[in-house]
């Protein structure tokens, strides 16, 4: 599977997709029909015999209102070959934090100062750790579904989110090398120390090499994790579909998308126009800013007044899947 950004190249070399063939990410601007178009999208692969796992990582989750259902946490087995999840990003965000803190306390016994369990509801939102849970959580399900399903279908927060999500591969694998440079330092430090004092870096047991450093093998285990991460949102079994409206605002937003996307090296395969009231979507003035995204393969959707019901989908979703080109 080639990675397309240099800092990533080293993650997932080995990596085989079992049985997964793709992982598709509905991406866009609230409110354009991303929870729609990958519920409908899943229902119909699943209808054609594929084995579908189909995941809300928006926090704000209604895929279970979508489906006039009641969904309970985890996998969620709808019919024979779908199973829909809504990420529990609070829940995950707390076995993160435990495991931390486990992680913290072996290491640093001495301390005994550790208790994190009673700060959860303010670390909670403390600023990044809702993107960092919905990553993990994200890798996690990828793992777990690998050998078992044929597409993983990722229904995603509007776009702020999303893009900050798409970006922390990269921001966290540059924060990883400085934090691994800073404990090589320490260790190097505590190992001239250790020279002068044995006996208490004996009793302690306080690691002074880095394969005997804990927290040193667990950024390089981030630092793995990481990379891998990167690989399988840039490599070339990930589709990503745009779905925007026929307005001015959605339009506008849809750029920044497809800007954004680019810097992290990423493609944009399919364009969905949803919600379409003109049989051409064009609007006129700004119809010259529609030829813009003449170079990507495009899906008109039009608006529906009446429930949107999967017969009402099928045709769309069917052009969909063929323009997706994701049945090897
Ligand atoms: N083709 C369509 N015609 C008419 N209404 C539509 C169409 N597609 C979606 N909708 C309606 O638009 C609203 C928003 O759709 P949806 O929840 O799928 O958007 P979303 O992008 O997932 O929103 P959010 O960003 O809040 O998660 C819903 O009421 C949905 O029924
Ligand atoms: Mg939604």
């Amino acid at each position: 599977m080639p990675c397309l950004t240099t800092n990533l190249q080293a993650g997932l070399e080995s990596l085989t997709l079992d049985r997964l063939k793709s992982i598709l990410f509905f991406l866009g601007k609230g409110g354009v029909g991303k929870t729609t178009l990958s519920v409908n999208f899943a229902i119909y692969l699943s209808k054609n015999g594929f084995k579908t796992y189909l995941m809300s990582v928006d926090p704000a989750h209604n895929i279970a209102d979508l489906l006039e259902t009641k969904l309970h946490n985890g996998p969620n087995k709808i019919n024979s070959n779908l199973v829909i999840e809504e990420l529990d990003v609070d829940l995950h965000l707390k076995k993160t934090i435990k495991k931390t803190e486990k992680t913290l306390k072996e290491q640093y016994k001495y301390l005994q100062i550790l208790n994190l369990d009673n700060m959860f509801n303010v670390i909670k939102y403390s600023p990044g750790l809702q993107e960092y849970s919905i990553m993990y959580g994200l890798f996690e399900t990828y793992n777990r579904i690998l050998p078992d399903f044929d597409y993983l279908i990722i229904d995603t927060p509007p776009t702020g989110l999303m893009m900050r999500i798409f970006s922390l591969p990269q921001t966290n694998l540059m924060w990883l090398a400085k934090l691994k440079e800073l404990r090589s330092n320490i260790l190097g430090k505590r190992d001239q120390i250790a020279h002068l004092d044995k006996g208490t870096f004996k009793k302690h047991k306080i690691p002074t090499k880095e394969s005997d450093d804990m927290v040193f093998k667990e950024l390089q285990f981030e630092i793995k994790r990481t990379q891998d991460i990167g690989c399988i949102y840039n490599s070339d079994t990930s589709k990503k579909v745009l779905v925007m409206n026929d307005d001015r605002l959605s339009l506008l937003e849809s750029f920044k998308i497809l800007n954004d996307l680019k810097s992290f090296n990423m493609n944009v395969d399919l364009i969905a126009i949803n919600k379409n009231i003109t049989s051409d979507f064009s609007l006129g003035e700004i119809e010259e800013d529609y030829s813009k995204l003449k170079d990507y393969k495009n899906l008109l959707i039009p608006f529906y007044k009446s429930k949107i019901t999967e017969d009402l989908m099928l045709p769309h979703m069917h052009k969909m899947f063929n323009h997706l080109d994701i049945c090897k």
